[in-house]
């Protein structure tokens, strides 16, 4: 076999990992469920759910990645071999695989917006219009269909060129330059008329709004943009050098990620009260609002040009990982198969996402438990697969890795306290386990 790459540099693993992590889910899918689910509350559970336990479940996924070094299943036989343990690896494929599916339509929607907005059909309309604009774009199917592909083609190619070439050298400007511009936008849409509701919506929490479905959407939005529980960050981590720091990474990464969202929240809700909109959309909130947003900016049509290149970058980062685990377990460390697999898999799940690109529109009659084909997609992802798959590493961890070598691995090019090591081990070991299934039977209607 042949050697295992690693990344170049520490800054590489990071932007990776964080490239990984911030997509769309801080930036698109937490503006809409946090509009769902009243704002202010959601927004601090989430919080609390990200620290107490997305953190140290990423934590354990990065424990385990460097400990085995090897892919999302051998990662698990190594460790515990003759065992079943490595169907974590496998649910997390599968999970990849139904994630990508529905990840590359809202990554072809900002294709779409990308061409109309450089053909200039976005210049000076109103919110209302965006809104309609959008809405009969995403229902043409073949259009819908046809941005989709060019989000999984892109995919594919840097996929398919390797680990270190395709993913690290890009994100070492786009991530920075995405912040900056979103600060822009956070500018221009706190200081808009009527902005202090929207501000007021996100930082006030209104318990009276939780339900017990606020809880369950909230816990699967902190795995969704930490990318934890699909061993994705597993399958990262296991190229990094044992001289790096897995706290520090594990911590910057959750930092990153909390900023993120604090400033999509920032810049979505002031406008949405600002401009009359509806913070329960659902899913096409942000690609209503944003455009009214930079509307109301000088040069706005360029600044939002510039943002939609930013942001399909951040959505393209997070895709490259979910196809990289399906990929590097299949092609082990072999280029030429890497190629070849990276294609196969990638258009498999384009056909797959093929009924989730048109629910919008010629499917849109199509509904179990009243949800159209992507929301169906969404949600067995988001609440179903990616808890499962916490709660399988929450126990796998303390169960099949020794205390004192977890406590080497994360120690080793850190300076990780002896107490912090144990707070951490307490919330893998009780704390997440116990809320997982708390919460996840509680969906499943237990009481
Ligand atoms: N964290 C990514 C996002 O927020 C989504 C993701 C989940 C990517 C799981 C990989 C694995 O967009």
């Amino acid at each position: 076999m042949s050697q295992r790459e690693q990344w170049s540099s520490k800054l590489g693993f990071i932007l990776a990992a964080a490239g990984s992590a911030i997509g769309l889910g801080a930036i698109w899918k937490f503006p809409y469920i946090a509009g769902q689910n009243g704002g202010g509350a959601f927004f601090l559970i989430f919080i609390l759910f990200t620290l107490f336990l997305g953190l140290p479940l990423l934590l354990a996924e990065f424990s385990i990645g460097r400990t085995a070094q090897s892919n999302a299943i051998d990662s698990y036989k190594k460790i515990a071999p003759g065992t079943q343990w490595h169907w974590i690896g496998v649910l997390g494929m599968v999970a990849s695989f139904i994630l990508l599916s529905f990840y590359s339509v809202v990554g072809g929607w900002i294709v779409i917006y990308l061409f109309k907005a450089i053909t200039g059909q976005l210049n000076g309309l109103t919110s209302d219009q965006y809104g309609e604009v959008f809405g009969t774009t995403i229902a043409d199917p073949w259009v819908s269909v046809i941005v989709q592909l060019i989000f999984i083609l892109m995919t594919i190619v840097v996929v398919a060129k390797g680990v270190q070439q395709g993913i690290e050298r890009a994100s070492k400007i786009m991530m920075p330059a995405l912040f900056v511009l979103f600060i822009v936008l956070v500018l221009r849409a706190v200081t808009l008329d009527g902005a202090g509701e929207g501000v007021r919506f996100l930082l006030l929490p209104d318990f009276s709004k939780v339900t017990p479905r606020t809880i369950l959407e909230a816990m699967g939005q902190s795995f969704f943009t930490l990318s934890v529980g699909v061993s994705v960050m597993l399958t990262y981590s296991s190229y990094l050098p044992k001289n790096q720091s897995l706290p520090r990474s594990a911590v910057s990464i959750v930092i990153m990620n909390i900023f993120i969202v604090l400033l999509a929240g920032l810049a979505i809700f002031p406008a949405v009260f600002a401009f009359g909109l509806e913070p329960n959309a659902g899913p096409v909130l942000l690609f209503n609002v944003l455009p009214t947003i930079f509307n109301q900016l000088p040069f706005g049509m360029l600044f939002f040009i510039a943002f939609l290149i930013l942001f399909l970058f951040a959505a393209l980062t997070s895709a490259f990982s979910m196809l990289e685990i399906i990929v590097s377990v299949i092609a082990k460390n072999d280029p030429a198969k890497r190629t070849k697999w990276a294609w196969i898999i990638g258009i498999a799940i384009f056909i797959f996402g093929i009924p989730s690109a048109l629910s919008y529109g010629v499917l849109s009659d199509i509904t179990l438990f009243d949800k159209i084909i992507f929301d169906l997609a969404d949600f067995a992802v988001s609440n179903v697969l990616l808890p499962l798959g916490c709660l399988l590493i929450s126990i796998f961890v303390p169960l099949k890795m020794k205390k004192t070598a977890l406590y080497e691995e994360l120690k080793s090019g850190s300076s990780m306290k002896k107490g912090i090591f144990e707070v951490w081990f307490f919330l893998i070991r009780f704390v997440a386990p116990l809320f997982i299934i708390v919460v996840m039977l509680n969906m499943l209607g237990f009481y």
